[in-house]
């Protein structure tokens, strides 16, 4: 952020007119879904960060539409547009990040788990696609279940040779962009201040705020804890009863992935101190994946935050043995998916 308002100032100014449209770094960043509720959103937020050279766009559906308005944009990067399944390696060569938000959202009644049959195998012909043309590339996978499409991703990599665990991550950043609103609007707090990590996964009970690790540190009664969890683990929900079959959560989704994104690109341009959660291949339970913070650097996650899940208390670590089976099943259900496929 401080980066984006001294480019902008210096470009009002015209103090460093050596930066003109040029991009302060050089990354390329892919968005597979673009033509949708989150990749507009999201492709209009990537489109101001100044360390992005170029911005891709790919859908199934027409993306020139949106990649000639966001153009227009006097921002670095330069916006380009790929339309169909014959375009997608193309628009994946030499990128950086690539973001999935491609797949259908809920409606009304459903769980996330409602949506693997179709998101599945979008996933799963995306990531092939990735491992062909940029397998070096940040991972970051949006579509839904994220529980089950992010160990799909992991078994398409494997079977193409080219996994990173270190480069493959589930977007869990709105649960963390939520529980931050929710606390500070509860306890009054500043809300740019507010940082609360979510470990798990991303799923009802799966979404697992560690409150008691919530900076600064702040107490909460009984009541308060369970209050905030259960509307942290149903704020998606809440989202998708308010839009009534128009989709679910667009907005407040883009603009966590651009966070995650800025963050990645961060980090891979040498800053020292980037730290997301995010839902990865994990040693911190026994279950191959979960979320937790992690430490970003030039080659991915550096570091899992180990000490996140030290020191919990009863109803934390009640709710952290309560999630496991169903975290359990649907990381299953997804390497399943790809391991059975003839
Ligand atoms: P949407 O229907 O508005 O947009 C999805 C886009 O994906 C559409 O433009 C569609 O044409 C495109 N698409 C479909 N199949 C494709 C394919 N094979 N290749 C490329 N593009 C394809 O949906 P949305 O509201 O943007 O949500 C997208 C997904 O993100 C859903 O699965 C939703 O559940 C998920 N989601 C995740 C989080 C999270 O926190 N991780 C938050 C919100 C939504
Ligand atoms: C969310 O948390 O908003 C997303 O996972 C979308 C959904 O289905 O709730």
């Amino acid at each position: 952020a401080l980066r984006g308002s001294f480019a902008l100032k210096a470009q009002k100014a015209n103090q460093r007119p050596q930066y003109g449209l040029q991009p302060l770094a050089t990354y390329k960043v892919a968005i597979l879904g673009a033509d949708g509720g989150i990749g507009q959103p999201l492709a209009l937020l990537i489109k101001m960060s100044p360390l992005v050279s170029a911005l891709n766009l790919y859908d199934i559906e027409n993306v020139k539409g949106v990649a000639a308005d966001l153009s227009h944009c006097n921002t670095p990067s330069q916006v380009l547009d790929f339309t169909g399944a014959s375009e997608l390696g193309n628009c994946l060569k030499g990128v950086n990040v690539v973001v999935i938000p491609a797949g259908v959202p809920r409606k009304p009644g459903m769980t996330r788990d409602d949506l693997f049959n179709i998101n599945a195998n979008i996933v799963k012909t995306l990531v092939e696609a990735v491992a062909d043309n940029c397998p070096d590339a940040f991972i970051h996978i949006i579509s839904n279940p994220v529980n089950s499409t992010v160990p799909i991703a992991a078994e398409v990599l494997k079977q193409k040779g080219v996994y990173d665990p270190k480069k493959l991550f589930g977007v869990t950043t709105l649960d963390v962009v939520r529980a931050n609103t929710f606390v500070a609007q509860k306890k009054n707090l500043k809300i740019i201040d507010v940082d609360v990590p979510v470990v798990g996964g991303h799923a009802g009970i799966t979404i697992l705020p560690l409150l008691s690790k919530t900076k600064p540190s702040v107490s909460f009664t009984d009541e308060e804890v369970e209050q905030l969890t259960v509307r942290i683990q149903n704020a998606g929900t809440e989202v998708v009863e308010a839009k009534a079959g128009a989709g679910s959560a667009t907005l407040s989704m883009a603009y966590a992935a651009a966070r995650f994104v800025e963050s990645s690109l961060r980090a891979l341009d040498g800053d020292g101190d980037v730290y997301e959660c995010s839902f990865v291949q994990s040693d911190l339970t026994d279950l191959p994946f979960f979320a937790s913070r992690i430490k970003l650097g030039r080659k991915g996650i550096e570091a899992l935050v180990r000490s996140d899940l030290a020191g919990l208390s009863e109803y934390e670590e009640k709710a952290l043995e309560a999630l496991k089976p169903e975290l359990k099943a649907s990381i299953e259900k997804g390497i399943a998916f790809v391991q059975n496929q003839p």
